[in-house]
């Protein structure tokens, strides 16, 4: 086909992830450049990223250290194979997110997503056991709404329908606990709510059923993102703790979120004082300039691998792209970019006039529900009658045509600035949005 048939369908060929295509197609959202809050559209409209991109532009966009990093790697050591070979920054990288990570996670093994982060930690655990000859720990346990990325591994834990339903019978051997989202007891709460505790003890209950014996890990997110920003229950971590440590089982945090400063601190593990076996994250590890995840691993489950003879592979997994130079670069740079402009810190002190602010919007119209935590925020709207979701995505392109970038999931309305916000930004974006609520 030459150009001149192919100009009228140029959008055609794009098949969107987690878009509604046709919608888009004609009605674009495109942009053009970036720089710190802002888009600059095609159409030369500025528009406020109310989400930090997807949860990972946490420094803001085109921050100069990650940009610099980025054409001086790429010109210097553009790529090397990690299997058998290294290059120094992979290693450099992985002692700072050791020193980063709470506690004794000690290990950090490379991916290039969230979702790879998933299988790798879910694929860990299982050999893990089998290292130390419990070959029957297969089960793995993850919680109704969790989201852990797309691959089948993640869908199998996860709990989000529409992610599930189409792709066939997933995984075997894989169990749920209930989802914490509870807004009759715990509506309007700022941060942690104090009802739900208890659901930990579904956790007891599966190991009733199955026998402790069986079951490999429980993955969960701290706090669930895409699931509409569900917050744990006070309390509630901590328990999965003492009854997956009880029972040997190992717990892992899927932190691709709330990792690199989202909640104010490192880790949602530090925010919420309880220390898993490992944990997932991707994201903001690179400022989402270029792909890459990292798993954080305890030194118990690491050195369990390393037994045998030394010159044997002691764990049959990665990706051609774990550790790519350039990626690694980006990541060192966002790391010392979180350090040097103590965005953390920022996103720390920032939490509760952010809360205030999207506390204001308490009784206006539709309004069902608010949830917050660090610089995450959601807005639960009422569906319309009859067409879920469609009330959420009507304040969404209202929002974006008034200048500003939100993020819908089901009909609530997900906030994850970058943690470079103004108060007169959160000012901007929560008043953009209380403008939207009404048609
Ligand atoms: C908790 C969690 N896990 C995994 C993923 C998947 O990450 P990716 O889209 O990079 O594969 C996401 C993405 O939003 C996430 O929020």
């Amino acid at each position: 086909m030459d150009n001149q048939l192919k100009r009228p369908n140029a959008m055609d060929a794009y098949w969107m992830p987690f878009t509604a295509n046709r919608q888009f197609k004609q009605s674009p959202r495109m942009v053009a450049s970036a720089e710190g809050m802002y888009y600059t559209t095609t159409d030369g409209r500025k528009v406020m990223d109310g989400t930090a991109g997807l949860w990972c532009v946490n420094a803001g966009h085109a921050a100069p250290r990650i940009t610099e990093a980025v054409q001086k790697q790429v010109t210097e050591l553009d790529y090397a194979p990690a299997f058998q070979m290294g290059h120094p920054k992979a290693f450099e990288l992985a002692a700072r997110l050791a020193e980063l990570a709470p506690g004794d996670l000690n290990h950090v093994f490379f991916t290039n997503s969230g979702s790879e982060s998933v299988e790798t930690a879910l694929k860990i655990a299982l050999a893990y056991h089998k290292a130390k000859g419990e070959q029957g720990r297969t089960r793995l346990i993850g919680r109704e709404k969790g989201y852990h990325g797309v691959n089948f591994g993640g869908i199998s834990v996860g709990g989000i329908v529409n992610n599930r339903r189409h792709f066939g019978s997933l995984l075997t051997g894989v169990d749920h606990l209930r989802h914490t989202h509870d807004p009759a007891r715990n509506g309007f709460t700022k941060g942690q709510p104090e009802h739900g505790a208890e659901l930990a003890e579904d956790l007891v209950r599966l190991i009733e059923l199955h026998g402790a014996e069986t079951i490999a890990a429980v993955i969960v997110e701290p706090m669930a993102g895409s699931a509409g920003v569900i917050l744990p229950p006070k309390g509630y971590l901590q328990r999965l703790r003492e009854i997956t440590r009880e029972h040997g089982i190992l717990l892992i945090f899927d932190e691709v979120i709330t990792a690199y400063g989202r909640l104010g601190r490192a880790f949602g593990a530090d925010y919420y004082g309880v220390e898993p076996d490992m944990i997932t994250t991707a994201k903001g590890l690179t400022n989402g300039v270029i792909p890459m995840g990292a798993v954080m691993i305890s030194s118990a489950i690491h050195d369990a691998f390393m037994t045998g003879p030394e010159h044997m592979i002691e764990l049959f997994h990665g990706y051609t792209y774990s550790g790519n130079p350039v990626a690694c670069a980006a990541a060192l740079a966002a790391l010392d970019t979180y350090r040097e402009e103590e965005l953390f810190e920022r996103a720390a002190a920032l939490e509760d006039y952010w809360s205030d602010a999207l506390f204001s919007l308490q009784g206006m119209p539709h309004v069902k529900d608010i949830r917050c935590s660090g610089l995450v925020g959601a807005v639960e709207l009422e569906p319309v009658a009859g067409v879920p979701t469609k009330r959420a995505f009507d304040t969404y392109l209202r929002a974006w045509d008034k200048g500003a970038h939100l993020r819908t999931t089901g009909d609530i309305i997900a906030m994850s600035p970058p943690l470079i916000i103004e108060k007169t930004e959160i000012d901007e974006l929560i008043g953009i949005l209380a403008e939207s609520l009404v048609a």
